[in-house]
Formats: C-alpha cells, structure tokens, sequence
C-alpha cells in the first residue's frame, strides 16, 4: 500500500512539468487564470491570508468571482455610470452569505417599548458641513475581527466621541466590557452573536464602563470582568432621534456622533472601496443587520464610520449617500441614537 502510493508520487512529480504544460495548452482560459492566480496570491499575502490546500481552491473560487464583479463595476465607474468604487479588500475571498453570516449581526430592535428621551426636529440652522474628525472628537478606527460586534464597537464609537466632546481628551472604551456584560439580566445583547446599540447606552450609563486598556478587546464571547477594572466612565442616558426624519438626522449629527443601524448585505458594501455609496438597498427597519457611527455629513453624503479596520473603504470610512426618502440610504434613519455624557461639578472625571 504505502509503496504504491509513493510509486505513484514520484511518477506524479516527474510527469508534473509536462502535464501542466498539455493542460495550459489545452485551455485557452488558463493565462487570464494564472494572471488572477498571480492577483490573488499578491492579495493573500498583502493581507496575510493562509488557507488549506482545500479551502484555498474554494476561495480562490470566490475571489475570481468577486474579481470579476469587481471589473465589471470599474467599466461602470470609468463610464461615470457609478459615484462609487469597489475593490479587493480583506473580504475579497468571501461570498456575500459567508459575510452576511460572519459580520452582520445587529439585531433588530423593533421589540423595545420607547421610553427613552427622543430628539425631534426643531428647524435649527445647521452648517452646511460637518466632519467631528476636525473637532478631534473622533477616535480611530477599530476592527471587531470576526465577532459579530459591531453594536459594541458603533455605541463605544459614539460613547468615545461624547467623552471628547466634553474635554476628556484620547480615551479610548473597552467594546469587550459591552461584549461579554452587556448581556445579562436586564440587557439582550448576546456578544458576538450580535446585539444592539442601546444595550451598549444602558450598561454605560448603569455600571459606567472600562477604558480599552484595562479591558482590551478579544473578539470572543468570555466571562464578564467588570469587576476587576480600575478606570472607569460613567455615562448619564442616550437620545434616541426622531426615527425617518432627515432633519432631525441632521440637526442632530451636526453636534454629535450618532449611533445607526444599516443594512449592509451585499457585495458591494463588502467590497466598498472609497466615493459615495448609493448602491440599490432594502432600507426597511427588518433589513438592518449591522451598526456604524455617522460622525459628520455633506450636502451629498453622510459621513459613516465602521469598524472593520482602515483597509476598508476610505480608511475604514464610507460616504453614504443622502437620497431623498424618510429611510435613508440603506435605512440609515431608521434607528439613530446618540449618548450623554454629563459631568456633574460634584463628581470627578474618572469614577472608580
Ligand atoms: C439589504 O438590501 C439588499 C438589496 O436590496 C437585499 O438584497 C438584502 O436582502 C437586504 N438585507 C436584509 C438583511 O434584508
Ligand atoms: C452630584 O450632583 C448631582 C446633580 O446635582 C446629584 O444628583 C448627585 O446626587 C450629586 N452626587 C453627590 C455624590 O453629591
């Protein structure tokens, strides 16, 4: 038996050389295959990709897909048929349902009775523009990995902005602390099987929360540790924004960094490279499945950070058209929320 099999090994490894060449020669699609080979080991190394023999041909497999598609929309970009690109980004070897499955994960929050304090439109005058990265109140993209996070890391965006925004400078807050405690008793979060900005607001303003540092974040669910973390900020409540109102969305996103839901299925928000995004999407309050923080907006776009690193987008950015229905782009007014943070004058910085 073993013999045999090397027999046939070595015979297999002479005979490679040729068989290669009878078989190029046999196809005629083979340079373009080679070529996107050659693409698509560059890409695996460049973003550190190693896989099985078996998965690799599965994912090279997907790639030459989503290479394609990709071709296909560039025509459409140079055409001036598109206002956006897309690219091979980390998740070019995904389909759109392994994605789905691995990063969309926001539930939906239609079961929450509204009790909460709502901003509705009052007819400010707002700037024309807004960008909070200007303000330095905006810290720097994260990237939840694959955990189904990004309620933590859209309500810890939001939290972070609200601290900076009332002078406590360069703190960054532990999205694990959300991950693995706002999950118990009275929250319905469930880690990294998704959950909800508003759970996030909750904890923060309940029982405070972590700084990174003390708590850093580990992409698994683990036991809570609140316990043993030292610095921690206490947030006092959230604001829920007018639901399918663009005027409310922006009046209220021209002083804070809102926390939004958005549907973000399909192979072009994947693949999202950078210019504004207006791909067709169902913007219905069951779609969303996935959390992102606006923190400025354009006459033509809302400015919309995300939370799968900065080789994602425009340096883990995306500009999301501002089209002229109560839903938004994606649904992204549907479900706006945004953090208060307050310091009382009897009560120092930090709470330990
Ligand atoms: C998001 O929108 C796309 C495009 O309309 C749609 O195919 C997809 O089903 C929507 N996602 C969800 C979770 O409904
Ligand atoms: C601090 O001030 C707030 C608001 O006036 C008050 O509700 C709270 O009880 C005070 N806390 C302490 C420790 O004095």
């Amino acid at each position: 038996m073993q013999k045999g099999l090397l027999t046939i090994l070595a015979i297999t490894l002479l005979a490679g050389t040729s068989l290669l060449n009878t078989v190029q020669n046999s196809e005629q699609s083979s340079f373009l295959e080679d070529e996107i080979m050659k693409i698509y080991q560059n890409w695996q190394r460049e973003h550190g990709k190693r896989y099985s023999q078996f998965e690799n041909s599965h994912r090279f497999g997907i790639f030459k897909k989503n290479y394609a598609y990709i071709q296909e929309h560039q025509k459409r970009v140079e055409a001036g048929l598109e206002t956006y690109e897309i690219g091979l980004n980390s998740f070019a070897d995904l389909s759109v349902e392994e994605f789905e499955a691995k990063y969309l994960k926001l539930k939906s929050s239609s079961q929450r009775e509204q009790r909460n304090q709502v901003y509705k439109k009052q007819g400010k005058q707002v700037p024309v523009e807004v960008d909070l990265r200007k303000d330095g109140v905006v810290s720097e993209v994260k990237n939840q990995g694959s955990c189904g996070s990004c309620w933590a890391f859209s309500a810890v965006a939001a939290l972070e902005t609200a601290l900076r925004q009332s002078g406590v400078q360069n703190v960054e807050l532990s999205e694990q602390e959300l991950v693995d405690c706002a999950v118990l008793d009275e929250f319905e979060s469930e880690g990294c099987d998704g959950g909800e900005m508003y759970d996030g607001f909750a904890y923060a303003s309940k029982y405070g929360i972590a700084i990174r540092s003390e708590y850093p974040y580990a992409a698994v669910d683990q036991q809570c540790q609140a316990k043993k973390t030292k610095t921690r900020y206490q947030f006092s409540g959230f604001v829920d924004v007018e639901s399918l109102n663009p005027n409310a969305y922006v009046e209220a996103a021209a002083e804070h960094a809102l926390s939004v839901g958005i549907n973000a299925s399909g192979i072009n928000f994947q693949l999202y490279r950078k210019g504004i995004y207006n791909a067709k999407c169902d913007s219905r309050k069951e779609a969303i499945n996935h959390g992102v923080t606006n923190v400025g907006y354009a006459p033509e776009y809302y400015l919309i950070k995300n939370s799968w690193g900065i080789s994602w987008g425009e340096q883990g950015y995306i500009r999301f058209a501002r089209i002229n229905d109560k839903e938004g782009q994606c649904g992204v007014q549907q479900e706006v929320n945004y953090p208060i943070y307050k310091l009382f004058e009897n009560q120092s910085t930090i709470v330990e």
